[in-house]
């Protein structure tokens, strides 16, 4: 028996390199050793914006696009959608008897969404998003979640609730471990960190008359103004993707023609492009198919969720029979 993995993504739409860098392509990778199960935490969607709430539906099949593009396999991986597992809610409201407010309070990024979004008044739904991350965690038993560092405060909880469950009422839930995913530094084509919100970001959905330009345009080391001027590429963003995607060889050339101005920082970026292109241009392709039959990923959603909810059921009849909800 292969050991359990699972994890969840928030349905906020296309997919950028950093998100693809950060996790998806690290989830694909798992596909080889381990039982995966990927979900689209689509109730999580609500607990801080609900204006954007009527897109959930088409941001959920843009994302599985991206993930089927990625190389996500549903022949491999059970791909499903939280609220068609309706289990979760109710493993959350049994976890809502046991846990404190008090360590809800204290989760890191709860105080940090108050201040981010300046609420006056946080919804109890907010409180209580590291719960239902929890439930969706433990509901299947896995070994390893697969997250970025800003989840583990996240991990130890859904660990606590574990202990306190088992305690309370009989030994039912193993203690997952994060397994952290070691993210690259990914740059925007501002410089600054990728993000949706900055309007910096390279999609898994640009086609290349799309990126290119990105890229040619793309910040560089600040100090190389003129073609004669050599340049610092640890000081530069490119650089940072060419980290990523370019092989040592030419990376090193391109490297010693910055610093030494042989190479002008279009140059340098037509080789960045040059092994971009083709590992975009792969995913983009599988995606685009895709997303020309959206049926097809409904289909494979309500597949995957009804897999899922064969091992939730399994669980929550546990659950229920030693919190005495088994009449
Ligand atoms: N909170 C996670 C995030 O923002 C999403 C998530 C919800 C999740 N439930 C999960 C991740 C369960 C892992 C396991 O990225
Ligand atoms: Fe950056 Fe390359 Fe230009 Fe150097 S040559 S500043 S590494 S883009």
């Amino acid at each position: 028996m292969r050991e359990r993995v699972l994890s969840g993504m928030r349905p906020t739409g296309k997919l950028h390199l950093g998100n693809y860098l950060g996790a998806l392509d690290n989830w694909v990778g798992l596909q080889a050793d381990y039982d995966c199960f990927y979900f689209i935490a689509n109730w999580h969607a609500l607990t801080s914006d609900l204006s954007h709430a009527a897109e959930i539906p088409d941001n959920t099949v843009e994302m599985l696009a991206d993930w089927l593009g990625a190389g996500l396999n549903p022949e491999r991986s059970t791909l499903f959608v939280q609220s068609l597992v309706p289990e979760h809610a109710e493993l959350h409201l049994l976890f809502s008897m046991i846990v404190p407010v008090s360590w809800l309070e204290r989760v890191p990024t709860y105080k940090e969404m108050i201040e981010q979004l300046g609420l006056e008044s946080p919804s109890y739904g907010l409180l209580g998003y590291p719960l239902l991350q929890a439930a969706d965690i433990l509901m299947y038993k896995p070994r390893y979640v697969p997250v970025g560092v800003d989840q583990l405060p996240h991990i130890e909880l859904t660990r606590e609730v574990a202990r306190r469950f088992n305690h309370a009422f009989a030994p039912i839930f193993p203690e997952p471990d994060a397994k952290l995913t070691l993210i690259p530094k990914v740059p925007g084509t501002d410089g600054r960190k990728m993000s949706k919100s900055y309007g910096n970001a390279i999609y898994l959905s640009d086609p290349p008359e799309v990126f290119t330009p990105k890229i040619k345009t793309m910040m560089t080391d600040p100090a190389r103004k003129r073609r004669s001027d050599p340049g610092n590429p640890a000081l530069c963003p490119v650089f940072d993707l060419h980290k990523i995607f370019t092989p040592e060889g030419p990376r090193e050339a391109c490297a010693a023609g910055c610093r030494s101005a042989g190479i002008g920082c279009l140059d340098c970026k037509g080789v960045l492009l040059d092994h971009l292109l083709p590992r975009l241009g792969a995913i983009r392709e599988r995606r685009q198919k895709f997303i020309e039959k959206p049926k097809e990923i409904i289909e494979i959603l309500t597949e995957g969720s009804k897999k899922a909810r064969s091992v939730a059921r399994a669980t929550m009849e546990e659950v229920r029979r030693a919190v005495g909800m088994d009449l």
